[in-house]
């Protein structure tokens, strides 16, 4: 397997590879509904949630739009510190929606305490929080968000963007109060890119029945009354559904905890590695990500110099993303990759670093 060390899309473990190659079964047929249902109560234990998960055939940025349709019929305030919060942002304006920007330094995190007096000033039908910013390597404090929003604005439904760090770090949905968490398959999950995941609270598909206009394809109501026949509304992505099931079967096999505490060795090995040689996080101490590591690029390095010099050892990391781009370069330490894959990386970018001095 070569090694891709980017935030997604990520190396997929070959038997997994394989399942897409299964023969194709209708997907309103007994058999096809089976492997459904079972994905979809599997992927429940990965969102530690009791609520229902949706299976689309569609990237995780399908569910950004899903959510503003649905859950929202104006106002909705978007936390935004990165590249990705601010896309969100983009989708709900797209959308018609009166988004209310929330905005901190990328270098800093949402803090509760600003969501607090945000909620205190105005009443949100929603809010969007990005948990694991790919740009930045920075975590928000979603937990904490959460126990404020809940304080100060009850009926505020609040919306979780963990793309690149569900099935790498803990989010405990129902624990923190969560309604609707979405994800990719191509990033912590380790899956080939093409169908993203839902959870969706009781309340959130409450909400969603009194919204109108919520479109057709990412209509969740129209989802739910499918999913209850562990079907979907319209075709779904059979192979990709084969290889998730199976995936979520070796990373219950794995043990969840034992998962998080590798993507966390990973990240603690990529952090010590940048500081001890001189490098700065982009993120700061406290707030620093699990999956994905976002270096500032204060030596100047060609990082595509680097990559072609990596890839001559089948491994390959990322350059930083839209704006950062060239300021800050980035390391994924997700899904399938573990510490000696990690060192293997680290010593060939100190070789690099040395014959470039
Ligand atoms: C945090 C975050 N949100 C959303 C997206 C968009 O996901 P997708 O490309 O699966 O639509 C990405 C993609 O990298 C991401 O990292």
């Amino acid at each position: 397997m070569g090694h891709l060390f980017i935030p997604g899309p990520v190396d997929v473990d070959p038997e997994i590879a394989a399942e897409q190659t299964r023969a194709m079964l209708p997907h309103r047929s007994a058999q096809f509904e089976e492997i459904f249902r079972r994905a979809g109560e599997n992927a429940q234990k990965i969102f530690l949630t009791k609520y229902r998960v949706f299976i689309s055939a569609s990237s995780g940025t399908g569910f950004h739009e899903a959510a503003v349709r649905n859950l929202v019929e104006k106002d909705v305030l978007c936390c935004v510190n990165g590249a990705f919060a601010e896309r969100w942002k983009q989708v709900a304006e797209s959308n018609g929606k009166q988004a209310d920007v929330l905005s901190a330094d990328w270098k800093e995190p949402i803090t509760p305490e600003r969501v607090k007096d945000a909620l205190s000033q105005k009443k949100y039908e929603a809010i969007l929080v990005v948990h694991n910013e790919t740009s930045t390597g920075l975590v928000n404090p979603v937990k904490q968000i959460a126990e404020v929003v809940r304080a100060t604005s009850p009926d505020t439904l609040i919306c979780v963007d963990a793309v690149s760090s569900l099935g790498g770090d803990k989010i405990e949905m129902d624990a923190w109060g969560l309604d609707m968490v979405l994800t990719s398959a191509q990033k912590a999950l380790a899956l080939p890119p093409g169908i993203s995941l839902a959870a969706v609270s009781d309340r959130a598909m409450a909400k969603a029945e009194t919204v109108a206009n919520r479109g057709w394809y990412f209509d969740l109501v129209r989802m739910e009354k499918h999913r209850l026949k562990d079907s979907t509304p319209a075709t779904p992505a059979i192979g990709l559904v084969y290889a998730l099931d199976k995936q979520l079967e070796r990373m219950l096999a794995e043990g969840l905890e034992a998962r998080f505490a590798r993507h966390a060795a990973m990240a603690e090995l990529t952090q010590n590695w940048a500081t001890s040689r001189g490098l700065e996080l982009y993120a700061p101490e406290g707030y620093r990500s699990q999956t994905v590591t976002t270096i500032d690029n204060k030596l100047g390095i060609e990082v595509s110099k680097l990559n072609a010099f990596l890839s001559e050892r089948g491994m390959r990391i990322a350059n930083g993303y839209g704006q950062l781009k060239n300021i800050t370069f980035r390391i994924g330490h997700m899904g399938e990759l573990g510490l000696s894959d990690m060192e293997e990386l680290l010593a060939a970018m100190d070789d690099y670093l040395t014959q470039n001095k």
